[in-house]
């Protein structure tokens, strides 16, 4: 019996392969990694290139994002070329946010050099500005394309994780845990900016992780005398320092140094600081977690475009690889768990 089974598997294996040589449209792919970077873009890069190795392909890695593919800036990479990059934060291939890109003269340039180089499909890793760019390219000049969404602050439907996204808050966790060492030493009052323009998904998870007592996100206005009862109504039960986490898109109308000023004057009793996490944010070495979706991620996408799928972003949906339209991925929203507003809520009794 487990012969029988063995041997199915090889040959279905066997003919999966037949497939996709016999669809034999596509010999070469690019790669490259746009917009913001995040932890695992590396990981992502090694497993599109390996996932060609694979299936008998060339795989050309393409520098610097949109920029790179306007100037021809392509390396044939083999399995080989990606070894020890997956626990490397940042990306080999560097990345660039491009605004030649955005230009119909600066895309045709970008179609000349894929069609000198014989390239026959891209696989993008970014985010939402990197997936529409890819989207224009796929319906002005019908080039198969395919996405990986890669981005610390997970706002992108279609996958309930992008790429950074779990690194990153375990590097805002670990920078939250050291930042009230300090404060309860001294009895202070943080306000923490952490990333996340449209979407509050670090702040929220990290805010809750990190034991906030409020976290300000994009998409809930909680409105400042709100705010400063709540901070006086954990002072009365007892605490000594406090940390609000605040996401950079917050909308409660002031920065998070206005903030300061605002609860400075409007509070008694509280030593205020602020602490911005900036960058650092987007730096250090993905998380296993970030590894393992990194290299599904780039293996659906190679598979995909091998099977003719185009103008789809790959992603995690119930634990399973999804592919899921661009245009959908770019316009649909990618929306926080209400649940974890009421937790949050609760904990901070
Ligand atoms: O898109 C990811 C992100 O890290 C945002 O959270 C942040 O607003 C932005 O990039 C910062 O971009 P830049 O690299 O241009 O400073």
């Amino acid at each position: 019996m487990t012969y029988v089974i063995e041997i199915w598997f090889l040959f279905s294996n066997f003919t999966s392969k037949i497939k996709y040589y016999m669809s034999g449209k596509i010999k070469k792919i690019g790669v490259f990694t746009s917009g913001g970077d995040s932890p695992g873009m590396n990981a992502a890069v090694r497993s599109v290139v390996r996932a060609c190795a694979y299936h008998n392909i060339e795989c050309y890695g393409i520098y610097r994002g949109y920029e790179g593919l306007m100037d021809g800036d392509f390396e044939l990479m083999d399995a080989r070329s990606v070894k020890g990059i997956i626990n490397k934060g940042g990306t080999i291939l560097k990345s660039a946010r491009s605004q030649r890109f955005r230009t119909k003269e600066g895309r045709q340039q970008a179609y000349e050099q894929l069609k000198a180089n014989h390239i026959d499909a891209l696989v993008a890793v970014g985010g939402d500005g990197t997936f529409t760019g890819a989207m224009i390219f796929n319906e002005e000049f019908n080039f198969p394309v395919m996405g990986i969404p890669g981005t610390i602050d997970n706002d992108i439907f279609g996958t309930s994780h992008t790429l950074g996204f779990d690194t990153a808050q375990n590097t805002v966790v670990e920078a939250i845990d050291k930042i009230r060492d300090t404060a309860s030493s001294h009895n202070r009052l943080f306000f923490i900016e952490v990333m996340g323009r449209d979407v509050g998904h670090i702040a929220l998870n990290t805010g809750i992780a990190g034991g906030a007592e409020e976290i300000l996100i994009p998409e809930e206005d909680l409105g400042l005398e709100r705010l400063v009862e709540s901070l006086r109504r954990s002072k009365k039960s007892g605490k000594t320092s406090s940390i609000v986490v605040v996401a950079e898109g917050d909308k409660i109308g002031k920065n998070i140094f206005e903030l300061k000023e605002y609860v400075d004057e409007n509070m008694e009793g509280y030593d205020v600081r602020v602490s911005v996490l900036g960058h650092m944010q987007r730096g250090g070495a993905p998380s296993c977690f970030d590894r393992v979706l990194a290299s599904r991620m780039g293996v659906k996408a190679v598979d995909s475009l091998l099977e003719g799928k185009t103008n789809y972003m790959v992603g995690l949906i119930n634990n399973k690889m999804e592919l899921t339209p661009l245009d959908n991925a770019i316009k649909g929203k990618s929306k926080i768990n209400l649940e974890l507003l009421r937790v949050s809520d609760i904990m901070s009794t």
